[in-house]
């Protein structure tokens, strides 16, 4: 396993719409180290995701975890999961989560989102076996996240710029019932 350089906002790269990984090279060595050196560098920076263009490979490919973690207090935790040609489905538009996100593309700036806070995820793991799971409140903004970048998108695209924020600063001043807002009908 190995970790890989992450790229950053700005690299052209990260802008692409991702292609479908074509679920026989799944049994390829090459495609399983892609894997787990996504998963080692998703754990080396402390992310809760990462998506294969972030290392600069072009396939609709992401990991994610979550703990719970101090800096996002109501997060949740979501276990170790791989997401092989993630498809996401609005199953509510009246529920919605606002949460300050951030991006191992974008490091050391948050900012507050605005996303459809119940989904479903249909997917395919890292065996080939397809699986759908639902996600409300704040795992379904990470789920919204992840699959943005599929699609060139980068959290700073929705961001409402007024909420840009530092590192040091968000963890200064956003009050804590602020960082992560659910909205339920
Ligand atoms: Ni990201």
């Amino acid at each position: 396993m190995s970790i890989r350089p992450l790229l950053k906002l700005g690299n052209p790269l990260l802008r692409r719409k991702a292609e479908n990984v074509d679920l026989s090279s799944l049994h390829d060595p090459d495609m399983q180290q892609l894997i787990d050196d996504m998963i080692e560098t998703m754990h080396a920076a402390h992310g809760a995701g990462l998506a294969a263009p972030q290392v600069g490979v072009n396939l609709r490919l992401a990991v994610a975890e979550v703990r719970d973690n101090p800096r996002y207090p109501g997060l949740g935790s979501l276990p170790l999961s791989v997401w092989v040609n993630p498809v996401r489905t609005i199953l509510s538009d009246r529920i919605v989560v606002e949460m300050y996100e951030g991006c191992l593309s974008v490091p050391g700036l948050r900012g507050l989102v605005r996303r459809p806070g119940h989904v479903r995820l249909s997917a395919v793991d890292r065996f080939g076996e397809p699986f759908e799971q639902d996600f409300d409140g704040p795992l379904a903004a990470v789920v919204g996240h992840e699959l943005d970048h599929l699609d060139g998108v980068l959290f700073v695209d929705h961001a409402d710029s007024k909420t840009l924020t530092f590192l040091d600063e968000y963890d200064q001043f956003p009050e804590n019932e602020k960082r992560i807002r659910v909205y339920w009908p």
